[in-house]
């Protein structure tokens, strides 16, 4: 591995230089990048969920997260709960922890061999194009996985905000967890239980604006290797896109909503009935960009196989069995483009 540039610094030192280990260099690509205008206007069909709906046994709202999860893998949650105030406050909190001097964000800088902590987004293998985003990883529940020394010490409140917001993210996972379970036909709590431990775990994005947004990724196409996650972006500038039908489909911020993805985890429970979603972040010229994603994941130990009821409707299992904690290993070991690390039973 090879250590790899903050890029806020790169921007603070010379706003008019993009080094070639960021240049995704393939002019396909570059103009794929270029036309991210959305030709069928796709992204305003991007499911919405009311969490209240669904909160107060709603029929209706559960056969939409169904078929959102379904047709889409990605959607947007409304009256989730969490405070107007508690979201601003994690923004503004986030936004002054960036601003910070890097010798002060590096008190809490990435070690080597983990993955907490403020650093770059993955590490990468030798020659591999990189991201232009910085990151703040921490793992959030169950607490006794937290490295406290690895949390910010500023501004002050900080730590206290982080956990306000998580905790907020916390309610609305298990809620989508229970109704996740039920449109998949088994009992309320079966997901939950079924991951042994839930995880939750925080990545802060930092995407600086970049002279030349046609030719570089604020995060290159991924899946996400989770059950589900839940990200917060800003109101104001427009960053991740989703593939859909073959097209780049921005995710259009509506305020105060979540963006909710299914994870990789979830398409191997479901046999590929959810589908977890290629997606990335694109950066623009003029404007700096935080998003906020919380994974959330079953304990390593976990065996994760597509469910016996709904092979048996589909007549064939999809994807061989794996452990949580080898799968995780095996995606993050080298930086991976696009969705390839799902291993399907052939
Ligand atoms: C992510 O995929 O984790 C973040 C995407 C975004 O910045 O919106
Ligand atoms: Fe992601």
């Amino acid at each position: 591995m090879e250590s790899v540039p903050n890029v806020q610094e790169l921007v603070r030192n010379d706003p008019l230089q993009v080094p070639e280990s960021f240049l995704i260099g393939n002019e396909e690509e570059e103009d794929k990048l270029q036309s991210t205008a959305d030709k069928y206007n796709l992204s305003s069909e991007i499911p919405i969920i009311d969490l209240s709906l669904l909160s107060r046994g709603s029929e209706e709202e559960l056969h939409k997260l169904d078929k959102a999860c379904e047709e889409w893998g990605f959607f947007q949650v409304i009256n989730h709960g969490v405070a107007t105030e508690v979201l601003q406050e994690m923004k503004d909190a986030t936004t002054k922890f960036f601003e910070l001097p890097l010798e002060e964000k590096n008190k809490i800088r990435m070690p080597p061999d983990d993955f907490q902590g403020y650093g770059q987004a993955y590490a990468v293998a030798q020659g591999q194009t990189l991201d232009w985003s910085d990151a703040l990883f921490l793992r959030i529940y169950p607490a006794q996985y937290r490295k406290p020394n690895l949390w910010p010490i500023a501004p002050e409140g900080f730590k206290e905000t982080i956990e306000a917001y998580s905790s907020g993210v916390k309610r609305i996972r298990d809620e989508l967890l229970r109704c996740l379970s039920s449109t998949l036909g088994m009992e309320k709590d079966a997901l939950l239980n079924l991951h042994q431990e839930v995880t939750q775990a925080l990545r802060v994005n930092y995407y600086p604006p970049c002279n030349m947004p046609g030719k570089v990724l604020g995060l290159s196409p991924h899946s996400d290797t989770s059950t589900i996650t839940i990200l917060m972006q800003e109101d104001n500038v427009t960053g991740l896109q989703i593939r859909k039908e073959g097209e780049w489909v921005p995710v259009k911020p509506i305020p105060n909503a979540l963006v909710v993805n299914v994870g990789d985890v979830m398409e191997i429970w479901s046999n590929g009935k959810y589908r977890s979603i290629e997606h990335r972040a694109v950066t623009t010229e003029s404007k700096s960009r935080i998003s906020y994603a919380s994974f959330i994941l079953p304990h390593a130990e976990v065996e994760v196989e597509p469910f016996g009821h709904i092979v048996e409707l589909s007549g064939s299992q999809k994807y061989k069995k794996v452990k949580y904690g080898d799968y995780l290993r095996s995606s993050l070991k080298g930086k991976l483009k696009g969705k390839s690390h799902i291993e399907t039973a052939k």
